[in-house]
């Protein structure tokens, strides 16, 4: 068997101490499933900056354009706050996104449910639920230009971005969303600002022209700030949710809440060839790092969704997925998921018991 190739970068912050877990789980459903993975791994974000004076070097995009997948941990944090924006920590994840063309970002909200205490809200509200982000990654207010700061006449400063979007990549950001609800439950809630902002109105057009082709799933539309309020008000009424970058920024923070703690989270970032970037859709959290506290089930999760959609493993991806479930059925949490009954774990210790399910 060809071996495959994984590119890892730990990043800032948490980062290294919950992909060090994540490599662990991997390395052992390589053992149990005999996968051929093979890792190497460099630097990205505050880490690079460090090492080389750019949050991305040319030989850790040259790694990353040559694997068959990237799994990434997070990247930044106080210290690198500031720098000058160009080289800032968000610039490596940001390039790589827009390099490697990961244009399709899907952000699965999931309950677990033994976690249904952890949420902040009703257990009825969120029981059950089981919600697709579909955030598009490489366009929109993110890379649109004209942007930056400059200074007006009178010697004031002024900052400004645009929000560009053309048809071709909303539509292919879209025909994904719809892919994705032909796997689940057949629907799509397309998100925008169609009443004030112009390049929305395209995306409204756009979604509603795709839809004939799809004639087995339920298109709709709703506004981003509805949105926001229909996803901690009734939360399940949503099965696939597809939206501009910004906009699925925001709105998959939100949803990961949902969920009890964003230390769950994984996603993955796709190009037209299925190649992709995994990572946990939480920060770098400085303010826990090297405490052995950050929750690494989102990364081990993300490793999942990689052997899933880019190696095509998903006998792997389930043994790992029902290895987590089993684990967290044994009552045990890191702090950001723990109840007054569970059992408190390290980020090392939630490793070892994922490693140990997987091959028990
Ligand atoms: C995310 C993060 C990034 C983003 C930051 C770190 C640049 O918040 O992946 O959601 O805004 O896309
Ligand atoms: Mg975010």
């Amino acid at each position: 068997m060809a071996t495959k190739q994984i590119l890892i970068l730990p990043g800032d912050g948490i980062g290294p101490e919950i992909v060090t877990e994540a490599r662990k789980v991997l390395e052992a459903a390589d053992k149990k499933y005999n996968l051929g993975l093979s890792f190497d791994e460099d630097l990205m974000g505050g880490s690079s900056i460090d090492a080389h004076g750019v949050p991305l070097t040319d030989s850790a995009l040259a790694k990353a354009r040559a694997a068959d997948a990237i799994l990434l941990g997070a990247v930044g944090g106080p210290k690198w706050d500031k720098i000058d924006r160009a080289i800032r920590p968000e610039q490596g994840l940001l390039q790589m996104r827009s390099k490697l063309e990961l244009f399709a970002n899907l952000r699965p909200a999931l309950m677990y449910p033994q976690l249904v205490d952890s949420s902040s809200l009703k257990p009825e509200v969120v029981s059950g639920l089981d919600i697709l982000i579909v955030r598009e990654l490489t366009g929109g207010i993110y890379f649109g230009q004209p942007r930056g700061i400059r200074t007006l006449d009178n010697g004031e400063r002024e900052g400004y971005n645009t929000y560009v979007y053309s048809e071709s990549e909303i539509e292919r950001i879209g025909r994904i969303a719809f892919e994705m609800a032909q796997k689940r439950q057949g629907r799509v809630c397309s998100v925008d600002k169609a009443n004030v902002l112009e390049a929305t109105m395209l995306w409204r057009e756009v979604m509603d022209r795709l839809a004939p082709e799809y004639p087995d799933v339920e298109l709709s539309h709703m506004y981003v700030d509805n949105a926001a309020m229909q996803l901690v008000r009734a939360p399940k009424q949503f099965d696939v949710l597809v939206t501009g970058n910004m906009f699925g920024d925001i709105l998959s923070d939100a949803a990961a809440m949902l969920t009890g703690s964003i230390g769950m989270l994984p996603s993955a970032s796709l190009n037209q060839h299925g190649q992709g970037m995994y990572e946990p859709c939480h920060g770098s959290a400085p303010d826990i790092a090297g405490q052995g506290l950050a929750n690494p089930l989102a990364a081990i999760l993300s490793g999942a969704m990689m052997l899933r959609y880019s190696l095509n493993m998903a006998q792997a991806a389930e043994g790992i997925e029902a290895a987590v479930g089993r684990v967290l059925d044994q009552g045990l949490r890191t702090t950001d998921i723990a109840t007054e009954h569970s059992t408190k774990v390290s980020t090392q210790e939630m490793g070892d018991a994922v490693v140990k399910e997987l091959l028990a």
